[in-house]
């Protein structure tokens, strides 16, 4: 399908890229997915690459998107020498790690865990939990009490992992609380997925800022903020600093502007501006946003340079540098 012809879907033929933000969206109705046999997965930084093979190996046999999702940010999740992701993660200010996930589909299925210790996967139990429960979010000790008596068990290994101990140990002497996140200090894995059949899914899943305040969650577990999904529309996932996303909604409102018509790179550039102008403390802080749309367009865009992700489909498997609004210098 033409991305004409799915701005006419969704009511806005005619209406150009230009986004006005106090007109209301018109609502999709009856569309269809448009993208058939044309599987693609997109995700957040270099262990984007890892993670896409993995999905890729359900994605390139015609399978589920949400599965994709889920076994694709899974392979990050088992990376013990990952620091932003799984139980390999850096800790809170107390010496915890503690991890947040979500996933959802093209139905707005979706569920999510939050502030989990112990558990090498987090998004197993996030969709343990949209699968087997009535809710969509459980938390902390009740989280781990739910996954323990539904078949997940704790790690067996020493967490945090013995290298990021002495790293904790070091920090405690002058316990200096900073939040910059970029490409030296990876962040949250976020992907999104379409498939064969043009369901889109999207996963999320962090062991979130280092050494934050015990018991702090960032947007990565938040259905709207760290991933959004609408199957008529298309997805978004973020990455960066949490607070920015959640005090704007900002995966949501992502969605929200292609609904409206803009494309994915345009829809991540706006609401960067939109934390730019209401956040100023933003700054020194990194926010990065990638969307797909239900055609099959990708982009990104983040607030300082060096945000990038990786890219698969049945003809490229790549890094892509996603558009900044400044550089760190
Ligand atoms: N984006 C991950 C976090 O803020 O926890």
């Amino acid at each position: 399908m033409s991305r004409r012809r799915f701005l006419k879907n969704l009511g806005l033929a005619g209406a150009g890229l230009a986004i006005n933000p106090l007109k209301s969206a018109a609502q999709p109705t009856n569309l269809t997915p448009p993208i058939k046999n044309n599987p693609l997965v997109i995700s957040t930084w270099i262990h984007g690459m890892e993670a896409n093979a993995g999905a890729w190996e359900i994605l390139g046999n015609g399978g589920d998107a949400l599965d994709a999702v889920n076994k694709g940010v899974a392979v990050t999740e088992n990376d013990l020498t990952n620091r932003s992701v799984g139980l390999g993660g850096r800790p809170d200010r107390d010496g915890y790690v503690t991890l947040d996930a979500c996933i959802m589909d093209h139905d707005s299925r979706c569920g999510a865990v939050a502030f989990l210790e112990e558990i090498i996967h987090p998004i197993d139990v996030a969709r343990a939990i949209m699968e087997k429960t009535p809710h969509v979010m459980l938390v902390g000790e009740g989280a781990q009490q739910w996954a323990l008596e539904n078949g997940f068990t704790k790690a067996k290994f020493e967490v945090p992992v013995p290298p990021v101990q002495k790293e904790f140990e070091e920090w405690r002497i002058k316990s200096e609380y900073k939040t910059g996140v970029n490409v030296e200090n990876h962040d949250t894995i976020g992907m999104l997925a379409l498939d064969a059949s043009g369901r889109m899914a999207g996963a999320c899943t962090t062991s979130g800022m280092a050494y934050k305040v015990r018991g702090r969650v960032g947007d990565s577990p938040i259905i709207g903020a760290g991933l959004f999904i609408d199957g008529d529309v298309g997805g978004a996932t973020a990455t960066g600093v949490g607070e920015a996303m959640i005090r704007t909604a900002g995966s949501a409102s992502v969605v929200e502007s292609m609904r409206r018509g803009a494309s994915p790179e345009e829809a991540c550039y706006d609401i960067v501006q939109r934390i730019l102008k209401k956040h100023p403390g933003v700054n020194e802080m990194q926010v990065g946003f990638l969307a797909m749309n239900v055609l099959g367009e990708v982009g990104g865009y983040s607030v300082y340079d060096g945000f990038n992700y990786a890219l698969r489909s049945k003809e490229e498997n790549k890094m892509v540098n996603a558009k900044y609004f400044r550089t760190w210098e």
